[in-house]
């Protein structure tokens, strides 16, 4: 297994692997890796045949308050593990490696980076869809696989895919839950044993709506109702969005007969965590 810090080396080891015809798969991480990493990861592996994997903390997606410099960061544990996964080359450059000073060029998808996420976290999706565009050119995948846990940041990134013509396949894999519901998360290791009881409270508003869905509600207001009603049991954690969005463009929609992505996001403590499902 390959492990790179810098551009120049990535670059042309990934030209070389892609030589003579191979597949190349790109996972794009910031590390802490678990279980939703991995099951990228085995994605990649089983229709590539050659898997990048790149662990990048990404300063410009965190806001000037939020946990950049506590981040997780495990690089010695998340090699081991990628190692294990057969995977072929790490790209983990620093951060002046990947914005040199004065770098100044941002890639803005408008619209519908603004929305969920892009709402609560300003100027969040301008860093992934920056940062996501170098790691493209860097590599140049064929196929780069992303999270659906992450349905904001897939939305995003679809766009920003087609818009910027990039010749490659974004691959959506579905959210890894443990066995009680939890979406995994690398956040989740701040918290506590109270709060990681908590924060179940997303997913069973999100199986309340899927209830709801499944026995005829369309209305996304009355899902929107329902939902809220299951955070109701706990007080303590905030909600930050709970929305009924068309899954391409984020914007609300008023009921859910052609299909909607049902998001929530919440603070349990101060961590912030997201989960969705698709109606
Ligand atoms: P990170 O949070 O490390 O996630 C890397 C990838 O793993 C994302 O595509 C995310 O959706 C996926 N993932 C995380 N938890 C998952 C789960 N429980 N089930 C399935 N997939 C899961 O997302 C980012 O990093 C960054 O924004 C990045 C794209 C790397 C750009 O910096």
């Amino acid at each position: 297994m390959l492990i790179f810090k810098t551009i120049a080396e990535t670059q042309s080891a990934c030209a070389q692997l892609r030589g003579e015809g191979r597949i190349l798969g790109l996972v794009p991480t910031m590390g802490a890796l678990h279980e939703g990493h991995l099951s990228l990861v085995r994605a990649a592996r089983a229709v590539c045949d050659v898997v990048a994997v790149s662990i990048f903390v990404n300063p410009t997606q965190f806001g000037p308050t939020e946990d950049f410099s506590k981040y997780p960061r495990t690089f010695e544990d998340d090699c081991a593990l990628l190692k294990q996964e057969g995977v072929d080359l790490i790209f983990a450059p620093t951060v002046d490696e990947m914005y040199p000073a004065g770098a100044s060029t941002f890639v803005l998808v408008e619209g519908v980076s603004d929305r969920l996420d892009g709402a609560s976290r300003p100027g969040h999706f301008r860093g992934v869809t920056t940062v996501v565009s170098k790691l493209f050119h860097i590599t140049k995948p064929h196929k780069a696989f992303f999270g659906q846990k992450d349905a904001a940041q897939v939305a995003v990134l679809r766009k920003m895919v087609r818009d910027l013509n990039f010749p490659l396949q974004l691959v959506v894999c579905p959210i890894v839950r443990e066995s009680d519901g939890l979406a995994l998360n690398s956040r989740n290791r701040y918290l506590s044993p109270e709060e990681r009881q908590k924060a179940l409270v997303l997913h069973r508003a999100l199986e309340k709506v899927k209830d709801a869905g499944a026995g005829g509600e369309t209305s996304a207001q009355k899902l929107v109702a329902a939902a809220r009603d299951v955070f109701a049991e706990e007080p303590s954690v905030r909600v930050d969005y709970i929305a009924v969005v068309d899954p391409d463009t984020l914007e609300e929609v008023p009921d859910v007969r052609s299909g909607a992505l049902v998001a929530v996001a919440a603070f349990v403590g101060t961590t912030r965590l997201i989960d969705n499902i698709v109606l």
